[in-house]
């Protein structure tokens, strides 16, 4: 713990009558990609803006570069930010709006790794365009450069593609890949599953500011956990499969039942409703970052 890049420790922080982040553990290592992936309100960004020091913890800590981070923290030089929607000028160019945003900060433009950012966020000549004709997905990609001019260690960003088409999500999750293949350390939020499985290292899963389950991607994936099912008859299949050796759990899924395995086949959870007189109408194999994910929002 004390060589992660991030370390979050029993983090807790109440809004009212709201605990919006309830004990949260996790860390990030130097050069993982790890995405915080919950439903709506599950706590990200809340525990987002602790680890920056936007607002404060009531209990436990956030670490960031050895840092509980506070406003104006030195650590945060080495950290590139996005969290509330990144503001721009509208009609001034894209390159202006990042300068006059550095400037604001105090050092000089030619400090300014502006060739990277720039180039990592694939804009193009767009960047000499005013930011008011670009689309939302550049936008974004505007952000992330921004959050990139000061050659930070560690990018933090809050649902990078949130509010985007399919095509500008891609081009954003290429961006990422860019920024991790220079060895930036990421931490970004999402509530999209494909999003985390296809861009992420490592996964940390919350909900309702609780984890649920966190590890590396490769290994969430590859563990078999489960078989999601539609079967003609819920009642009957469920207590078939309560009866059968290799079962660990029948949870009600609707319209379906997710079946968790410990050492029965698929096939043979298949046969065994089959011979009970249930029709099979859908077998979807899940992995365990599915299971812990979906079985939150209920999704199949
Ligand atoms: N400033 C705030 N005041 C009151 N409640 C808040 C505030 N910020 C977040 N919350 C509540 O905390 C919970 C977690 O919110 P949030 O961290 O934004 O979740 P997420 O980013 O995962 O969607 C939600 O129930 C939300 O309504
Ligand atoms: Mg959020």
């Amino acid at each position: 713990m004390a060589d992660s890049i991030i370390a979050v420790a029993g983090l807790t922080k109440r809004f009212g009558p709201v605990l919006a982040v309830d004990g949260l553990d996790f860390s990030v290592d130097q050069g993982e990609v790890c995405g915080m992936l919950g439903p709506n309100g599950a706590g990200k960004t809340t525990t987002l803006r602790m680890l920056v020091g936007l607002i404060f913890p009531d209990a436990g800590e956030a670490r960031l570069l050895g840092h509980n981070v506070r406003p104006g923290d030195e650590a945060l030089r080495r950290v590139g930010v996005m969290i509330e929607e990144s503001a721009f000028v509208p009609y001034l160019n894209g390159i202006t709006n990042l300068r006059l945003w550095w400037e604001a900060g105090g050092a000089p433009w030619s400090d300014a790794d502006v060739e990277t950012a720039l180039s990592v966020a694939g804009l193009g000549d767009a960047v000499r365009r005013k930011v008011k004709t670009y689309s939302q997905g550049m936008k974004q990609r505007l952000g992330i450069a921004r959050a990139l001019l000061s050659r930070p260690d560690v990018l933090v960003l809050d649902e990078p593609t949130s509010g985007l088409d399919p095509g500008e999500m891609r081009e954003v999750r290429q961006l990422l890949r860019r920024v991790s293949e220079q060895g930036t350390t990421v931490l970004l939020s999402s509530h999209l599953l494909s999003e985390v499985e296809q861009v992420c290292t490592n996964a940390v899963v919350m909900d309702k500011g609780k984890l649920v389950a966190s590890g590396a991607v490769a290994e969430l994936i590859g563990a078999g956990g489960s078989v999601y099912i539609e079967v003609t008859n819920v009642r009957r299949a469920t207590s078939t499969l309560k009866k059968l050796k290799g079962v660990r759990r029948v949870i009600p899924e609707p319209p379906g039942l997710a079946v968790e395995l410990d050492g029965i086949k698929r096939s043979e959870v298949v046969a065994a409703l089959v011979h009970a007189g249930v029709g099979v109408e859908t077998v979807t194999a899940r992995h365990q970052l599915e299971d812990a994910f979906l079985g939150l929002v209920g999704e199949a």
